[in-house]
């Protein structure tokens, strides 16, 4: 395996295209971004990002939101919720929302994504005008009363180890670009809190 991984890294020559990350974006009329929700479970990233999408496309923009649910059932279908897993499922969704950037999409991400540390990965893979952390604040009593999917109370019963807010931790972020207080506001002042940000940034018109 190391070996593999060495040769790999000596033998393995990247190679530019012609048609590149701007020409996308210019055919598609926008500037790429990557709006990462982080959360507590409940907290309310999918219904924001989801919200947020349809406002994005009803404006004719081409997006993609990457659901931290969905992406377990395929290409993270591997990976389960222990830290180490937890670092891997980031760092492939990361590098797939750099992919979809640089294929010219404003792509959304809705994933718990709990450590500071990978969330910084992510940004480090994005220029920095294109990568804004979306902090979905809410806390966990609240997100605990909600319980959409009943995943608390199983964790309460012992039912599921390392869930987050419970038995496993969550780092909430210290800077990030949007503070989103969905216990407070409405899901539509929340995109319309986003589409303000993103036309400050200049990311839409
Ligand atoms: S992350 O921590 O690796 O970023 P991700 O966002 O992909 O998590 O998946 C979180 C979703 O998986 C939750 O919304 C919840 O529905 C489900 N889930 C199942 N088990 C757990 C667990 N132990 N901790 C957190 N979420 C879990």
């Amino acid at each position: 395996m190391t070996t593999d991984l060495l040769s790999k890294d000596e033998n393995v020559i990247w190679h530019q295209h012609s048609v590149d990350k701007q020409t996308r974006a210019k055919a598609k009329q926008q500037k790429p971004a990557v709006l990462w929700f982080t959360g507590l479970s409940g907290a309310g990233k999918s219904t924001v990002a989801g919200a947020l999408e349809h406002a994005l496309t009803q404006m004719g923009h081409h997006t993609y939101l990457l659901d931290g649910d969905n992406v377990r059932h395929g290409l993270c279908r591997d990976l389960g919720f222990s830290q180490q897993d937890r670092r891997e499922n980031i760092r492939r969704v990361g590098e797939l929302a750099k992919l979809m950037a640089d294929a010219g999409l404003i792509v959304l991400s809705a994933f718990i994504s709990p450590h500071r540390e990978e969330r910084q990965l992510v940004r480090s893979l994005l220029p920095e005008d294109e990568f804004l952390e979306v902090f979905v604040d809410a806390s966990l009593a609240v997100c605990e009363s909600r319980d959409p999917k009943g995943l608390y109370k199983k964790a309460r019963a012992g039912e599921i180890s390392n869930f987050t807010g419970i038995d496993s931790e969550y780092e909430a972020p210290l800077s990030a670009e949007i503070t989103l207080a969905t216990g407070v506001d409405s899901v539509e002042q929340l995109v319309q809190q986003c589409l303000t940000e993103l036309r400050l940034r200049q990311i839409i018109a």
